[in-house]
């Protein structure tokens, strides 16, 4: 062999070696996508992803090469890579981690990376009107720092979309990214809406009188099954569960008449359901609320929730209805005379378009199932069925309904695989 032949043969048995001792390396890049600055949100309502992917999109605006996911896809292998995150999370139920990100914290955080080479901004989400204000972020913030990680600036912890919290958020940004007039956020523009129809779902009931309501919405943007309706009226501004699919140009709603114990009424519920005469005008805006949207792949589906919980598992019922999917939907109210919310239409699907199990807090019959989260555990086998076959939950609703369907489903389910279920999108709760 001449010596070039040589030389060669050496260049390229140093190549392999070299290739082959980089390999590790480069598949945690080739997992991360290189990407040095992340953003990363923990929503439960869609708001925190909005404000996130504000970033992200500022980020990417000023030139860096930053990638943004959900706070349950991320991975040690992100954060060893990462250099620079910025998280915004939001905090639920009674000071927990939205349902997307709750694998992350019972799995990641107990046992993560140290993260020395880690700088992070953080924006937490929240309302003080709640006992545990904003304690999953404040969590997420003592986690990093434990790990190393560098705080860029102090972290900002919003009270109830408090604006000037929000300018600090956004002159934060401003700073880092040299972009003064941040991109808007997704938010959708508010639109005159009038009340079209208002009839009563439940008269005669023990409950508080509830209302199906439908509203003219020819200038809302497209909605899909899963969002929310955010209503401005006399400078209040509230949110309920869109109760229709986004194909027609009236928007649907379920509104329970609040009436306080010193004989006030809600707001809101009041106007709509009391003051506001048909052709009465107020403002909406679709919040697009994605985590809580039907899985992609279509699927079976369990629907859990009470009284006007119905309103978001119905348009969710009709988009199974449209994919052609079997769902099985579980309904709780108070009274078997006075609360079968929708009869007309429910009752007249097909057991192959929906299992329908309605129970009744207040039914006379003593072996009757009472509560949602009775009807799950009478049916056990029926829902490691179901499970089995890769049907999502989904849950809608009133708080204390939603932790004790979350309690029953975990002791027949098993905590992790609750977890999981929720980190993959196949278990999710609108509750409020
Ligand atoms: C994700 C989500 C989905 C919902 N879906 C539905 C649904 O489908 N159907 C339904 O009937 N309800 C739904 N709600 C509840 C709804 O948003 C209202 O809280 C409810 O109608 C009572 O409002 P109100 O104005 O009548 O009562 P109020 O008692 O006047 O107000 C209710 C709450 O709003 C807050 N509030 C009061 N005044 C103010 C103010 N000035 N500024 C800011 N906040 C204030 C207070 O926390 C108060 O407890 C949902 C709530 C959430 C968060
Ligand atoms: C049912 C429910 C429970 C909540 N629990 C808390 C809480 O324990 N602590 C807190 O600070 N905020 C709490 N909040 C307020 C949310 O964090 C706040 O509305 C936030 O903006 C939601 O952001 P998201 O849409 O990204 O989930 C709660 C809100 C709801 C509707």
């Amino acid at each position: 062999m001449s010596s070039t032949a040589w030389a060669l043969a050496a260049s390229l048995l140093w190549l392999a070696a070299t290739c082959y001792w980089l390999r590790p390396l480069w598949r945690r890049q080739q997992t991360t996508g290189e990407h040095q600055t992340l953003v990363v949100w923990a929503s439960q309502t869609g708001q925190a992803e909005r404000l996130g992917r504000q970033a992200l999109r500022a980020l990417q605006a000023a030139g860096q090469p930053a990638a943004g996911l959900p706070l349950g896809r991320l991975t040690p292998a992100h954060l060893l890579a990462c250099r620079q995150l910025w998280l915004v999370a939001s905090t639920y139920g009674d000071g927990q981690a939205p349902d997307s990100a709750q694998a992350f914290e019972h799995r990641l955080m107990p046992q993560g990376p140290a993260l020395p080479e880690l700088s992070f901004a953080l924006l937490g989400l929240g309302d003080s009107q709640y006992p545990h204000f904003c304690a999953f972020a404040k969590r997420l913030e003592s986690w990093l720092r434990d790990k190393g990680a560098q705080p860029l600036q102090d972290s900002i912890y919003l009270d109830n979309q408090d604006p000037d919290g929000l300018v600090r958020w956004h002159a934060s940004l401003a700073q880092h990214t040299g972009i003064h007039a941040l991109p808007e956020t997704d938010e959708q523009p508010w639109q005159p809406v009038a009340l079209l129809s208002r009839s009563a779902l439940n008269p005669g009931s023990p409950s508080l009188t509830a209302y199906h309501l439908s509203l003219q919405a020819d200038g809302l943007g497209p909605w899909q099954a899963g969002d929310l309706l955010e209503l401005q009226h006399a400078g209040q501004r509230r949110l309920y569960s869109i109760a229709n699919l986004g194909s027609s140009k009236q928007v649907e709603l379920l509104v329970r008449h609040v009436m306080k114990e010193d004989g006030s009424q809600g707001l809101m519920s009041g106007w709509l359901c009391q003051q506001a005469a048909p052709g009465e005008q107020l403002e909406a805006r679709v919040h697009h609320n994605p985590s809580f949207a039907l899985p992609e792949s279509p699927a079976p589906s369990i629907l859990i929730g009470s009284g006007t919980g119905l309103a978001g598992l119905r348009a969710l019922l009709q988009e199974q209805l449209q994919r052609g999917q079997p769902s099985w939907l579980l309904f709780g109210e108070r009274s078997p005379e006075h609360d079968r919310w929708l009869a007309s239409e429910l009752d007249q699907l097909t057991p192959q378009q929906v299992l329908l199990q309605r129970c009744f807090s207040r039914n006379g019959a003593a072996d009757a199932p009472r509560y949602v989260q009775d009807m799950l555990r009478d049916h056990s086998e029926q829902l490691h069925d179901w499970i089995s076959v890769g049907a999502s939950i989904r849950v809608c609703g009133s708080m204390a309904m939603g932790q004790a369907v979350d309690s029953i489903l975990q002791g027949l389910l098993g905590a992790a695989a609750i977890k999981q279920m929720a980190a993959d999108g196949r278990y999710r709760r609108d509750i409020y």
